[in-house]
């Protein structure tokens, strides 16, 4: 995607990033920071989210915050948590990139196993649906306030839960988008990034060669975009290569 940010593009914005400490929501959340977000970092593996905060500090980005969050086992009250530190913190939330995700296993769905397939759907799915419920009420309350998703086009054979995980993230991305087509809308939309150099890409492709992938800095221009004000569009899959 050729798109080119001003610098300010996202000037005092509050946002959230989920799987901010690798991968692609690693690099958003840098490029965020870089166009003047105040990132809140959540992830599982705290560690991982304390060097991207020290990664954007010294790229002297706007100072971040770290909220450690396992989407596993997150409750309804984990996310109102979530939603009322935002609110104590910053007053505000301007933008949600739903990033995070777990790749399972490749198997034909009649053998897929049981406890995998819930626990992909609970960190793919319905951890999105729990947190954007919790934080709706703030998103609504900013001007031109943006929900993104990472999706993927896994629905062929043996893609089970991750390939029905990002598929229903699809559905749960346009009801929304129609949902919040209001006055004063919720811009909600999709990122399909296309191969990407992550972890997430080598468990699924292990026999890939890396080196033939993009890196997902080079993907950006497509998280920018969806993320600020240039970004019109409503409900739909915007393809980052
Ligand atoms: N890479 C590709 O080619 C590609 C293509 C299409 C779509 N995507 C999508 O891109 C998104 C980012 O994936 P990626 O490729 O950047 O993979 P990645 O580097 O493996 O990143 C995944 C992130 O999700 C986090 N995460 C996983 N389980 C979590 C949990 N239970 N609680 C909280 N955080 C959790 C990980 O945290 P930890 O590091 O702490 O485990 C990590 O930060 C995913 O939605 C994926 O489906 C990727």
């Amino acid at each position: 995607m050729q798109y080119v940010a001003p610098a300010d593009l996202l000037k005092d914005k509050i946002i959230l990033v989920t799987g901010a400490g690798d991968g692609i929501g690693k690099a958003a959340a840098k490029t965020y920071a870089k166009h003047g977000a105040t990132v809140v970092l959540l992830g599982r593996t705290t560690q991982k989210l304390e060097n991207v905060y020290d990664e954007i500090i010294a790229e002297k980005g706007v100072q971040p915050a770290i909220y450690p969050l396992n989407l596993e086992g997150a409750s309804p009250k984990d996310y109102a948590d979530l939603a009322n530190t935002i609110e104590d913190e910053f007053g505000a939330l301007h933008g949600l990139l739903h990033n995070a995700a777990m790749f399972g296993a490749a198997s034909p769905i009649q053998h897929h196993d049981v406890d995998l397939w819930y626990k992909v759907m609970q960190i793919n799915v319905n951890a999105a649906f729990l947190m954007t419920r919790a934080l709706l009420p703030l998103l609504v309350k900013t001007d031109d306030a943006r929900i993104v998703f990472t999706t993927d086009d896994k629905t062929q054979a043996y893609w089970g839960a991750y390939g029905t995980s990002k598929a229903a993230i699809d559905g749960l991305m346009k009801i929304l988008a129609d949902e919040l087509d209001t006055e004063n809308p919720v811009r909600v939309n999709s990122i399909y990034p296309g191969p990407v150099r992550t972890r997430l890409r080598a468990r699924a492709f292990p026999g890939e060669n890396p080196n033939t992938l993009k890196m997902p800095d080079d993907i950006m221009p497509a998280y920018l975009y969806a993320m600020g004000s240039d970004c019109e569009k409503k409900g739909e899959i915007i393809q980052a290569q």
